[in-house]
């Protein structure tokens, strides 16, 4: 049903394990001992971080916010609203920030100073994909999945007005889809 409104895929369920397994083994090492406080961006977070977290053999915690920067359509707008903010501390905690893509940057730039005004021990940024043609902030994700070209993706956690977050690969939408 959801197929038909993609043009091609991106990255498929086949590579999102395999980014997955890799990265959580990467943060497991990493991390061990540390008890990081995993946070999640919603919603875009869900799918990603669900599978990354299962594949990290450590002791962990998890949280999240909502942070919104899009409003619905296809263009960034740099104006960040958080609707939703977390409900521990995150003094003297190692904070990894799990995003489903990293664009222009300005949503996870705020977020990161934030924590950092909060008192996190640190802050390390772990995402799905990285658009680093779109950045207009200076932000490099130290865990990324792959890197995608500055195009409008869909699924795994992206929505386009709300949709197709459940796809369980990333496509690029048909752009009659948007332009209608
Ligand atoms: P940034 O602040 O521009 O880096 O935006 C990050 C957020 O914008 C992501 O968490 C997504 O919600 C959204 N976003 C950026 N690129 C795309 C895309 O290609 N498809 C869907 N959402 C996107």
């Amino acid at each position: 049903m959801l197929e038909k409104d993609i043009e091609r895929i991106l990255v498929s369920s086949d590579e999102i394990n395999e980014i997955t397994k890799r990265m959580g083994k990467q943060l497991s090492e990493d991390y061990k001992d540390k008890f990081p406080l995993v946070i999640g961006l919603l919603k875009g977070c869900v799918p990603f971080m669900g599978t990354l977290v299962s594949n990290m053999d450590i002791h962990l915690e998890m949280a999240f916010m909502d942070v919104s920067s899009y409003h619905g359509g296809i263009e960034s707008s740099g104006d960040i609203k958080i609707s939703m903010d977390l409900n521990i501390s995150v003094k003297d905690r190692h904070v990894i920030l799990t995003e489903d893509i990293v664009d222009t940057g300005r949503t996870l730039k705020v977020i990161i100073e934030l924590l950092k005004y909060r008192g996190a021990k640190s802050i390390k940024v772990a995402t799905l994909l990285d658009k680093p043609a779109g950045r207009v902030v200076e932000l490099v994700p130290e865990y990324v999945g792959t890197i995608i070209p500055k195009e409008f993706v869909v699924g795994y956690g992206l929505d386009y007005e709300e949709k197709y977050r459940n796809l369980p690969y990333v496509g690029v939408l048909k752009p009659e889809i948007y332009n209608k």
